[in-house]
């Protein structure tokens, strides 16, 4: 008899037969009925134990969050709610859990607990589901790139490049930890640099991926990315993971459609292979924003708002266009903006993004054509020469989705753009010699893994949909 997963037994068309499973319980009622999870699903199989027929002491260790092992007969469920059940022939306890000291009881939990004990929390409905839908996301980003003839690539972590120029990195150092090199105080001296180099850990890999795009043609990383910034918001952390396409010969308007035809691809592909997770979460959603007053709560329901997505235009608006409706706006019809935008060149705060989104276009929108003073040194300046050719991507509950660019392929445009932020020509020669050698037209994104999984679950943090959040305040695991 093999062990069978719990998805695999709810699936399955019973005709009495003999099945066995292994999970943690959830909960034990009446000394009767076992609530098994095993991660395959959401669901959990009940597992029904005839008291008479076992030990006492037995029976008293399946407590929940207990591993147990469970063999018996599968058959049509006498209760309502589940199609089978397994009327249980041998029990055994494989890992005791203390019901005294257990953290995950079954009760309702608030987020924040739960990021305490984040070892545990995948043991919630929630969580499972955020962790299941993570999963399917990842790997229906990789489908979508390897079928439309990407590469994938990995890119250094510990890089000597300040791909986005914006400074808040985590620098590297050597330490040798049994002999610690020391100041002349008797301090480590953590100042040592990476083999006498500097090096940090890298904010993008985007400017080693432009190097492959200019090879192999369209190529994609998928990896983590470190930024320093101390900002405390529920949609930044210090470690994420970030997926950029980089495609040679392509241009802007190439990039759009490339971004948005991806986004609606992997939303798609939840849509189709993850609906219980989703209407799990669609109404935790629901049941969360039932206390909020009608203007917090989400206009759509977690499913529609994803089919909305998957089956409507993006709205395409320039920088400059945006502005002049943000200017004739008011958020609502007594407020202004907090932050009113004087003047052409301004950036854009997430007031004016989220109004944009949701109350404008009430769509994902994407805005190009940046002033340049405000983006990467990297971006290709427009025949204007005061805008970029850059592309951000808002999502409605989320902001910033996507941030991308046609790249300056112009070898006289870069260096001289390099030299007015006092980017030194020796440290990016390598980035120089693709627009000495074979030249070209080409563009790519950054897409933050962890906001597509917000958008795709409801989940409205993000340090709830990553498995250990590296930010200022949830740094011990
Ligand atoms: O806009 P960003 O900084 O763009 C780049 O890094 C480019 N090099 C990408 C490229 O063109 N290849 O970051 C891209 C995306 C953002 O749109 C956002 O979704 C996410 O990465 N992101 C973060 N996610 C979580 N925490 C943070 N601190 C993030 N910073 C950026
Ligand atoms: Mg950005």
């Amino acid at each position: 008899m093999t062990t069978k997963t719990v998805a695999e037994l709810l699936s399955q068309d019973v005709t009495l037969q003999d099945v066995t499973v292994k999970g943690w319980v959830r909960t034990f009622r009446a000394n009767r009925f076992i609530a098994l999870n095993d991660g395959s699903t959401i669901n959990n199989i009940q597992c029904v134990v005839d008291f008479e027929n076992f030990d006492e002491a037995l029976l008293k260790r399946v407590t929940t969050g207990a591993a147990i092992h469970v063999t018996g007969e599968l058959v049509e469920s006498q209760g309502k709610g589940q199609s089978v059940e397994i009327q249980v022939r041998e029990l055994e306890v494989l890992g005791d859990s203390d019901p005294e000291t257990y953290p995950i009881q079954p009760k309702k939990h608030s987020f924040e607990f739960l990021r305490e004990n984040a070892h545990l929390r995948t043991r919630t409905n929630t969580f499972s589901a955020v962790m299941r839908v993570k999963s399917a996301l990842s790997f229906a980003i990789h489908k979508y790139f390897t079928e439309n003839g990407f590469y994938n690539m990995h890119t250094p972590i510990i890089t000597g490049s300040d791909a986005e120029g914006a400074g808040d990195m985590f620098r590297v150092t050597t330490l040798n930890a049994k002999n610690p090199p020391l100041t002349e105080d008797g301090e480590v001296n953590y100042k040592e640099d990476f083999f006498g180099k500097e090096a940090n850990l890298t904010v993008s890999g985007q400017l080693e991926a432009e190097t492959y795009a200019m090879s192999l043609g369209k190529v994609y990383t998928f990896g983590p990315t470190f930024r320093a910034e101390n900002s405390n918001t529920s949609r930044h952390l210090a470690e994420f993971w970030m997926i950029e396409p980089e495609v040679a010969f392509m241009d802007l308007a190439g990039n759009m459609d490339l971004a948005e035809d991806f986004l609606k691809s992997v939303l798609g592909y939840v849509l189709e292979h993850n609906e219980e997770d989703l209407e799990f979460l669609d109404k935790r959603l629901q049941d969360e924003e039932k206390g909020m007053p009608q203007a917090q709560r989400s206009p759509m329901n977690l499913i529609d708002k994803i089919k909305f997505v998957v089956d409507n235009n993006f709205k395409r608006v320039s920088y400059t266009e945006a502005i002049e409706i943000l200017r004739n706006s008011k958020p609502n019809k007594k407020k202004k903006f907090q932050y009113i935008i004087e003047e052409w060149g301004a950036d854009l705060q997430s007031e004016h993004e989220r109004f944009l989104v949701e109350k404008h276009f009430k769509c994902p929108v994407i805005l190009f054509d940046y002033p340049a003073n405000i983006k990467a040194f990297y971006m290709r300046l427009n025949e204007d020469g005061k805008t970029v050719r850059a592309m951000d991507i808002l999502f409605p509950g989320i902001g910033e989705m996507v941030g991308g660019s046609q790249r300056e392929e112009r070898l006289d445009v870069l260096k001289e753009k390099m030299a007015a932020l006092d980017i030194p020509e020796e440290e990016l020669w390598w980035y120089l010699d693709l627009r000495k050698y074979g030249t070209a037209v080409h563009s790519g994104f950054g897409l933050g893994f962890e906001r597509l999984v917000m958008f795709s679950t409801g989940m409205g943090n993000i340090r709830d949909v990553i498995p250990y959040p590296r930010t200022p305040q949830n740094a011990e695991f």
